[in-house]
């Protein structure tokens, strides 16, 4: 079929792509089985998924098609984008941010996951290193983490100072007023997951050999710490809980449902329209009888 048309009757390629794009997901979600029994027990099953494994495939991929829209919309019309992800270590932050970005454009869609804070950048304005980040017209920017470290793992690991952690409180809500004012939209999600279901989330990490990357320093104090976390991040909605941006919480002990949730939500924030196509046909391939190739 090298002319790059197919015919009417012939569906059998979307089958094809279909189960295609099951493999991916099933790639990303074997992880689950990848664990002793011993280790399942300790699942907060209270909290065990509850969505069928079709009803979940089903949604997802309807709701990244509308993802692609969004995308559309975003490039189209110029929009600002920037969505925040935070929450305690584990509570999936990473995995929705994947599925997000799955189907999309790397150019207008991207995600920032910025590594501690070297010694120059700790001599700048906090904010500095994370406006370089910023949007232009017509992208999208996910932070896997953001300026709001200040307020928490710096805060609860004594890297910041009670007086820049106090200066930081007095700065967010103007610095975040600042983007809405210059046209930027700003979502801000926290991925909450309960005691029992980081435990497990952790040891399954030890466990597993290509999971173990996961889990830092940080994530470890993150456990013998959870009572200040809980703390630090009452305060954090209190004080950060904007009308031009106010936080949204995402139950994560459910990984699935709370995806598909915050992509849901995600989508619902924006009046975002379908943009007319011209059809494409792809151009006839011109041959070079000389050229040789090296097939693997
Ligand atoms: P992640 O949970 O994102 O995989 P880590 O658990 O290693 O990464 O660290 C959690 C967060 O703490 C990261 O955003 C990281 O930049 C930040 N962090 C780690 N060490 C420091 C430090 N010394 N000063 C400031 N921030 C730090
Ligand atoms: P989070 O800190 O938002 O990730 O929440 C983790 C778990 O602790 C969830 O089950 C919350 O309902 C619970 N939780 C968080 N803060 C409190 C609190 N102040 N009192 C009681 N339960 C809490
Ligand atoms: C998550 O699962 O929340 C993210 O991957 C962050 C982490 O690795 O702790």
């Amino acid at each position: 079929n090298g002319n790059g048309k197919t015919t009417s009757k012939d569906t059998s390629w979307i089958d094809a792509e279909l189960a295609d794009s099951f493999d991916e997901e099933l790639e990303m979600e074997i992880d689950d089985g990848r664990m002793p029994e011993e280790l399942r027990k300790l699942k907060d099953v209270t909290h065990e998924s509850t969505l069928e494994r079709q009803t979940y495939f089903h949604e997802l991929f309807r709701l990244q098609a509308e993802l692609v829209k969004l995308q559309d919309w975003v490039q189209h019309t110029k929009q600002k984008v920037v969505v925040l992800f935070e929450g305690r270590d584990a509570a999936g932050k990473g995995g929705v941010i994947k599925r997000i970005t799955q189907r999309l454009n790397p150019r207008i869609c991207r995600v920032v996951a910025l590594p501690a804070p070297t010694e120059r950048e700790k001599s700048q304005w906090y904010f500095q290193r994370y406006v370089s980040h910023l949007p232009a017209g017509g992208e999208i920017v996910l932070f896997d983490r953001s300026w709001y470290n200040r307020a928490g793992v710096e805060r609860v690991m004594g890297f910041a100072t009670p007086d820049q952690v106090e200066e930081f409180f007095h700065d967010v809500p103007e610095f975040e007023r600042m983007l809405a004012r210059s046209g930027i939209k700003l979502v801000k999600y926290w991925f909450s997951i309960t005691d029992q279901e980081q435990q497990y989330r952790f040891l399954v990490r030890i466990h597993d050999p290509i999971k173990q990357w996961k889990l830092s320093p940080m994530d470890l104090q993150s456990r013998a710490r959870w009572e200040q976390y809980t703390k630090v991040k009452e305060e954090m909605f209190e004080r950060t809980n904007i009308a031009e941006a106010p936080w949204f919480i995402v139950e994560g002990n459910d990984k699935k449902r709370a995806r598909l949730n915050c992509i849901h939500h995600l989508l619902q924030q924006f009046p975002y329209t379908e943009v007319p196509h011209e059809p494409i046909t792809l151009p006839e391939r011109v041959f070079n009888p000389n050229y040789e190739r090296k097939v693997l």
